[in-house]
């Protein structure tokens, strides 16, 4: 999710646009920029990279103006440079526009335009808007009304800012769905814009929130909120208390919390323009991705680091499940030294959130020297991963801020169950009935992960009953036992507890031994092919004394029965369960480190992004 900030006052609005885009680092972002009304003028400054470039660049090429938008842009289409930095500007040079959101339509807007014959300058669905407007502009509509009129051309969810030498004592805001907040300050003869808080606190701390489908109309002395469809609107001022860190936040403690609460809207946006429900059909247009080279694939090697690697074990199950492709992932740090049997019929797939982690990119260092087409699922956009790839599919979930890895661990499941399906179609191994019903299942995940976010409660109560724990197995089996790998993880990560994760049916093979009343057991045992076998292991354990934590389907009393802990989670189809399943655990580890008062979103000794081996 980008930053936004817009200022109109008497001061200049330069430094004030800057020092709000500041109070945003925290979100993360790989370019920035500014627009001023100046002397009849819109003059922008882009930069790629961080903050300081940008500021360096306005040192250099000072503007002023009373009136002024920003925007720290987080790439989700085209590359992090300074041409596709926002703000962006119009082909007539008076409006110029900042966006949080994806237009998911943008491709067939940006065919519609270009076929009246307007000139597109960059890779961004942002820059549509721009020219959207600026087409009702040329009808002789005022700006508000053209604004308006483009924004119901947009599909997907926004946040818009724009300014206009058409209305130079006026910003303009709008909010559709929720691609971030769009918040209104309010100032003593100034008014303040902000995607967040923390960007104009040191002014004001009297905040207007618009709703989805408002539009607020700004200017020094006056702020009208209306309806997309034009009528006058009231909202509800707030007086806001935070301190700038705490209103990043939000109402959590630590961005890990907010993170994994950010899984229904991060899996909203990662199908975002990706899945036509209608046809039943999948696009990743940066794939890359013929139907030639999607016939002659032989095998699919899925490459990565530790959470983007139990991804990746999942994503094997998907392609040799749905795809029927022979599939197996290599942990990065091992791949790299195994001479591995790779051709040019083989894909190296690698998973990174940062695109960055040096065994990874080594990973695919070495799919390249033996001549693989080379793939990779980022959420960085222009990593170094996504750069080097043949085709990528990127994340879409928003900068990650806490270390240990949640909402970028769900989301690459859903790329990877899309690709599945996407290559299972272009191979023809699935029929068109089969199709309808894999991607019509993608529509339930959103809501599927809000219902285990609901029960967060029942799993603050293990956590405080458990949290003294010195160490845990983690037991799953089929597609669970990655997440079991998954839950283990985290808990050791944040937590520093000891938790092991074992394949199930391997405890009779010696493991077994361990468990006794000091050594719990958390086994994933939701109905699907391994219930039964589950149900089994879970008696095992409880016959020999250990503490048991299930999660099992709603409902599934025989499970509860066996259980000192339970975590719900709906009914969901299995291809897709791990998604579901992995969001208790990571509540699970989150609740006990915070408990035992650890510094959750920096555990001790780890990185963000392991960038050296
Ligand atoms: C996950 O919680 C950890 N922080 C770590 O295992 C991480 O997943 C791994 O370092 C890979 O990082 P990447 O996804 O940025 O490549």
């Amino acid at each position: 999710m980008c930053g936004i900030v817009g200022y109109v006052g008497d001061q200049n609005a330069t430094p004030i646009v800057l020092n709000g885009l500041r109070r945003l680092e925290y979100r993360g972002y790989d370019s920035a920029g500014i627009a001023v009304l100046s002397n009849g003028n819109v003059e922008v400054r882009r930069e790629a990279g961080k903050l300081s470039k940008l500021e360096s660049l306005v040192q250099n090429q000072p503007i002023q103006g009373t009136i002024g938008i920003g925007h720290t842009r987080w790439a989700t289409h085209g590359e992090p440079t300074a041409r596709n930095a926002h703000p962006h500007i119009g082909n007539t040079g008076k409006v110029v526009v900042v966006h949080n959101g994806i237009v998911e339509n943008y491709l067939e807007l940006k065919a519609d335009l270009e076929a009246e014959g307007v000139e597109f300058h960059t890779e961004t669905d942002t820059e549509v808007i721009v020219h959207l407007i600026e087409q009702f502009l040329s009808q002789e509509e005022p700006l508000e009304e053209a604004v308006r009129k483009a924004l119901k051309y947009l599909k997907g969810a926004h946040g818009i800012v724009v300014l206009s030498t058409m209305a130079p004592d006026t910003i303009i805001a709008a909010r559709i769905g929720n691609a971030g907040g769009v918040v209104i300050g309010l100032g003593d003869g100034e008014n303040f814009i902000a995607s967040d808080i923390p960007a104009i606190l040191d002014h004001t701390r009297r905040m207007l929130f618009l709703e989805s489908h408002q539009m607020a109309v700004v200017s020094k002395s006056s702020i009208q909120i209306q309806s997309l469809d034009g009528k006058k609107v009231h909202l509800e001022e707030h007086n806001i208390g935070w301190d700038p860190i705490a209103a990043e936040k939000g109402e959590y403690r630590h961005f890990m919390q907010k993170e994994i609460h950010e899984q229904v809207r991060s899996l909203t946006d990662t199908l975002a323009g990706r899945v036509d429900f209608d046809d039943g059909r999948i696009h990743l247009p940066q794939l890359n991705l013929s139907p030639e080279l999607a016939g002659r694939i032989k095998k699919i090697i899925l490459t990565a680091c530790g959470t983007a690697a139990h991804a990746g074990m999942v994503g094997k199950i998907l392609l040799e499940r749905i795809a029927r492709i022979p599939a197996q992932l290599e942990i990065a740090s091992e791949f790299r030294y195994e001479d591995p049997i790779v051709d040019s019929d083989t894909v190296v797939l690698a998973i990174s959130q940062s695109g960055e982690t040096a065994d990874t990119l080594a990973a695919m260092e070495e799919g390249r020297k033996r001549g693989a087409v080379l793939w990779s699922i980022v959420n960085a956009i222009g990593s170094q991963a996504m750069r080097v790839a043949d085709g990528y599919i990127s994340m879409q979930s928003g900068p990650e801020i806490g270390v240990a890895s949640t909402k970028a661990f769900s989301a690459p499941l859903v790329d990877l169950y899309m690709l599945a399906v996407l290559l299972a179609d272009l191979r023809g191994v699935i029929n068109e009935r089969q199709r309808h019903q894999l991607v019509s299942d993608l529509r339930l995940v959103p809501d599927l992960v809000g219902k285990c976010l609901d029960r967060e409660k029942d799993v603050l109560q293990a956590a405080r009953e458990m949290r003294y724990i010195r160490n845990i197995l983690y037991l799953g089996r089929g597609i669970q036992m990655p997440i079991a790998h998954e839950g283990a993880l985290k808990l050791k990560e944040i937590s520093y507890i000891h938790a092991e994760s074992y394949p199930a049916g391997e405890m009779k093979h010696g493991p077994i031994a361990l468990i006794d009343r000091d050594m719990p057991v958390l086994a994933l045992a939701p109905r699907d092919q391994w219930y039964e076998k589950m149900i089994s292991q879970i008696e095992q354990a409880r016959a020999r004394g250990g503490n048991v934590i299930v999660v099992a389907t709603e409902g599934d009393q025989r499970a509860a029965e066996l259980a000192d802990h339970v975590f719900w989670v709906p009914e969901t189809p299995w291809l897709l369960s791990p998604v579901v399943t992995v969001i208790p655990l990571q509540m699970f580890a989150y609740h006990i480190a915070a408990l035992k008062g650890l510094d959750v979103d920096q555990p001790r000794n780890l990185a963000k992004s392991v960038t050296v081996e």
